[in-house]
Parts: structure tokens; sequence; C-alpha cells
């Protein structure tokens, strides 16, 4: 069986949704697969997360789904429901930790310093987010955990951009970046889905 984080680290960047209307992910959704992204994480910053993860999960039942800004045990269990394949959190919370392993879904919770990379592996994760990673030190703290912690991957969102992601998708043991800029709030609530498509071709074009 293929693992998320193989899934995850086939595809690279991990566009981070917010929506306000959860029809928006149809062509939003649609715009990202047509430029080689099947993956979409969707925050539960606004009310219409989870009926976005629910239509996503109808209409596309084999794109890797990611609910996001999961902030307690309630969210990751509708998130869950809805059909979102892995939980992220902002912060290391262990609640939402223990209440993701209980209902069985993988869980990559947000960290950016030695204390809870080490509660994290604690609790059996490996895979990470370094969060928020420009603001965090970026690329020379990033590099500074991953010393000590040879078995932790990480996920380095918050801040990333096309000009710094190939930065960091350079480093071992950077599965993947998360980031909003391809994807915008703004950008979606516009229905701009050329620029949409144009910003993920560029950031897939870099990858490569
Ligand atoms: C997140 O939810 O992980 C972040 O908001 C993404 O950060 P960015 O908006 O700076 O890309």
């Amino acid at each position: 069986m293929i693992t998320l984080d193989q899934q995850i680290a086939a595809i690279k960047i991990i566009p981070i949704i917010t929506l306000e209307h959860a029809q928006d992910i149809i062509p939003l959704a649609k715009t990202l697969i047509e430029n080689d992204l099947n993956i979409a994480e969707i925050t539960f910053r606004s009310n219409a997360a989870v009926e976005g993860i629910r239509l996503l999960r109808e209409t596309h039942p084999d794109m890797l789904i990611g609910a996001g800004t999961v902030l307690n045990r309630e969210q990751a269990i509708m998130a869950k429901k809805a059909g979102a394949n892995f939980i992220v959190s902002p912060g290391f919370n262990p609640n939402t930790v223990i209440a993701c392993q209980e209902i069985g879904i993988d869980i990559i919770p947000g960290v950016n310093n030695p204390t809870t990379v080490e509660l994290a592996l604690e609790m059996g994760l490996t895979t990470l987010k370094f969060f928020p990673a420009e603001a965090s030190g970026g690329i020379n703290m990033l590099k500074a955990l991953l010393a000590p912690y040879t078995q932790v991957k990480f996920i380095p969102t918050g801040g990333i951009t096309q000009e710094n992601i190939n930065d960091y998708l350079a480093i071992e043991r950077v599965l993947a970046c998360g980031g909003s800029w391809m994807v915008e709030q703004n950008l979606i609530q516009e229905g701009r889905w050329d620029e949409i498509g144009k910003r993920a071709k560029a950031a897939v074009n870099l990858k490569k």
C-alpha cells in the first residue's frame, strides 16, 4: 500500500485552500488537476470547509484531500466523515493528535521548535508541518531542526512562495511544501481560475 508520505512526496506541493463558498471547490479542483496537482488541503478557517471536503470527495474519489487548520477533536471527526484523507493542524495539540489516532486518520501537526518535535515523536509522529516556516527562521531553522531528529520529515508551510519553494524542496527530508500563494482567497472569490492555473503550473514546472 502506498503511504500518505509517499503520496505527498510524489506531488510535492500542497495547495492550501480557504473556501467562502463550498461550490467553488469544483472549478478549483478542475484547475488544480489540469495542472497535475491531485491534492488539496481545505482549511477549517471558514464554515464552508466540511461541505467543501464532502463535495470534493464526491466529485473526485481519487483526490488526496487534507483538512487544514484543524484545532480539535470535533473538527477532526467532521473532516474524516466528509472524506478527508489526512488532518493538518497549525500547532501541536496532543488532544487533536489523540483524537486522530483514535478515529484512524493521519495527522500532520505543526511544529517550529525542538520541544514540539519531541512531543510529536513521543506520540509516534515523524512527518510534521514546519509552521510558520518563514517567520520561524526559514531554511536555517529547518536545517537546525533536521539535524538532531534524523527520523523526522517536514512539510514547510507559511510564507512559501514561487520564489522560495525550490530552496525548501532541495533539502533532504522535506517531503513537500504547503501554501496558499497559488490559491489565494481573493482569486477564488473572484473565480480567477486562469490565474490560479497559471500559478499552479508555474509551481509544478519549478519542481521539475
Ligand atoms: C496554513 O494554513 O498552513 C498557512 O496559512 C499557509 O501559509 P501561507 O498562507 O503563508 O501559504
